[in-house]
């Protein structure tokens, strides 16, 4: 618990310098969407795609979180809240140690995502939105978990009896069931691009192809 027998202390190390030693600018790509979206797909694929531009990045997957940090958490409200709330915390330690971040979350409450935004400078925190419909979420069902929502052998289960909100103003907006994985992850690696995070220094195509990276 917070006290105020505890006080903050001031490292030696800043933010800055460890971003500098890496030579990239850190920021948090935050993905939501619907159970079966796509969210840790995209975010594998971006992973993968910014490690072979010689990123450091780390990637924080909701199902593999779930099994450790907030292995005791569920999906009733509450849970999801404090689930959202320990993975923003993590995240904002792991930028200030100088990493690209992704979290592949449902976080299906705006507020929650709002909160998380809140705790980072301007225009570091990227909302992006995994827009499947629910039809095809439940088509997939990779998990066999929409099948068991609704024979109500799961209670809670988001997009069916638990509410998602969808993003109003994501910074990407990504339509997983219109666009391959490959072009998915080229948007979003693309934007990081534009806005100054990373610079890729040559066609993100030869990179695919290992024309310059082997
Ligand atoms: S969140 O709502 O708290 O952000 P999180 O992303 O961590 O959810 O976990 C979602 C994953 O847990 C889903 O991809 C699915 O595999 C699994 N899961 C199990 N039960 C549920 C449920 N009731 N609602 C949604 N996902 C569930």
């Amino acid at each position: 618990m917070k006290t105020e027998n505890t006080v903050w202390h001031e490292q030696h190390i800043s933010k800055e310098q460890r971003a500098n030693l890496k030579k990239q600018t850190p920021c948090l790509l935050w993905y939501t969407g619907l159970s079966g979206s796509g969210k840790s797909t995209v975010a594998n694929a971006v992973d993968a795609l910014l490690f072979k531009l010689g990123c450091h990045s780390y990637l924080l997957d909701g199902d593999n979180v779930r099994h450790g940090l907030n292995g005791d958490l569920g999906f009733s409200d509450e849970a999801r809240i404090e689930n959202i709330r320990r993975i923003s915390e993590v995240s904002t330690l792991f930028l200030d140690a100088g990493l690209i971040v992704s979290t592949a979350f449902i976080s299906p409450f705006t507020q929650d995502r709002a909160s998380a935004r809140a705790k980072l400078a301007q225009g570091e925190f990227i909302e992006v939105y995994i827009d499947t419909p629910i039809s095809i979420c439940e088509q997939r069902d990779p998990k066999g978990l929409y099948k068991k929502a609704r024979s109500g052998e799961i209670k809670d289960f988001t997009g069916i009896d638990s509410a998602y909100d969808v993003p109003e103003t994501p910074e990407i907006h990504v339509k997983t069931a219109e666009q391959s994985i490959q072009e998915c992850a080229e948007q979003i690696v693309n934007y990081l691009d534009e806005q100054g995070f990373i610079t890729i220094s040559t066609n993100i195509s030869d990179i695919l192809s290992n024309k310059k990276h082997g």
